[in-house]
């Protein structure tokens, strides 16, 4: 089976009613990153903190995944489909994907501030001050915030420069590591891109661009990709 690895950011969440961070009325736009989204930030204003990712948590048990999602689905019928996202919703998951690999944490999942390899599912929306890990520390959203390392970057490496087609959707390639990914991809996988504000990527040869929403392209490539040999 053709090795497909797929590079997703917030766009593919877009259409399911998630906000993107960069776009007019993104995330960015009303909160700003040093007081939600460092470990400073953490560190000066916790309940801050706390109510940021409580409200995205309690809006992503609102909101099911798109045609986007699940013509990624879709693929695994007919490719070995590896997804690599970098957004915390699991609406990967539960459109049906197998192998989701996040990057930037998950949102459904807390975890120690003591031990970092103490992670739990969270029950429900709502982490509070007070909710303890086994060894008695204060639990924080699982997370990659800004300025912190990024654990899962080199299986990510190692898939991307495995692939045979790589897929890119919904993201503004602005965030590093993750967006040096495209930059590990062999020069003869092909590359795809959708994303209605899509740009050409420096430095890439093999590229086809769907300039739409990922709602109506992602489905179109998964199309065209099931009737190729
Ligand atoms: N379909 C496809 N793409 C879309 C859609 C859509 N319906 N709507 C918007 N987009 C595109 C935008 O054109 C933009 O290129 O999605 C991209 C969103 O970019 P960002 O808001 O920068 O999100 P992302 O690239 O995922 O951000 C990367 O930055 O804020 C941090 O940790 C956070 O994981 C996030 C990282």
């Amino acid at each position: 089976m053709k090795r497909i690895v797929v590079l997703t950011g917030a766009g593919i969440s877009a259409e399911s009613g998630l906000r993107t961070f960069r776009d007019s009325n993104g995330l960015w736009e009303e909160h700003r990153i040093e007081d939600v989204a460092t470990y400073q930030a953490w560190q000066r204003n916790q309940q801050l903190v706390l109510d940021f990712y409580n409200q995205r948590r309690k809006q992503l048990y609102e909101v099911n995944p798109n045609a986007g999602h699940m013509a990624l689905a879709e693929l695994e019928k007919k490719y070995d489909v590896h997804i690599i996202t970098q957004n915390v919703d699991d609406l990967h998951e539960r459109a049906g994907s197998s192998n989701v690999l996040h990057l930037h944490g998950e949102l459904k999942k807390v975890r120690s501030t003591l031990d970092e390899n103490l992670v739990y599912e969270l029950d429900g929306w709502e982490l509070r001050k007070g909710d303890l890990c086994e060894k008695g520390s204060q639990l924080r959203p699982h997370i990659v915030w800004f300025g912190e390392a990024v654990p899962m970057i080199e299986p990510a490496i190692a898939l991307s420069a495995e692939a045979d087609i790589f897929i890119v959707i919904g993201t503004s390639l602005n965030v590093y590591p993750a967006a040096s990914l495209v930059y590990y991809v062999r020069n003869s996988t092909p590359v795809y891109l959708i994303d209605p504000n899509a740009e050409m990527i420096q430095g890439l040869k093999n590229i086809t661009i769907f300039r739409e929403p990922a709602g109506t392209g992602v489905p179109k490539l998964v199309n065209q990709l099931m009737k190729s040999n």
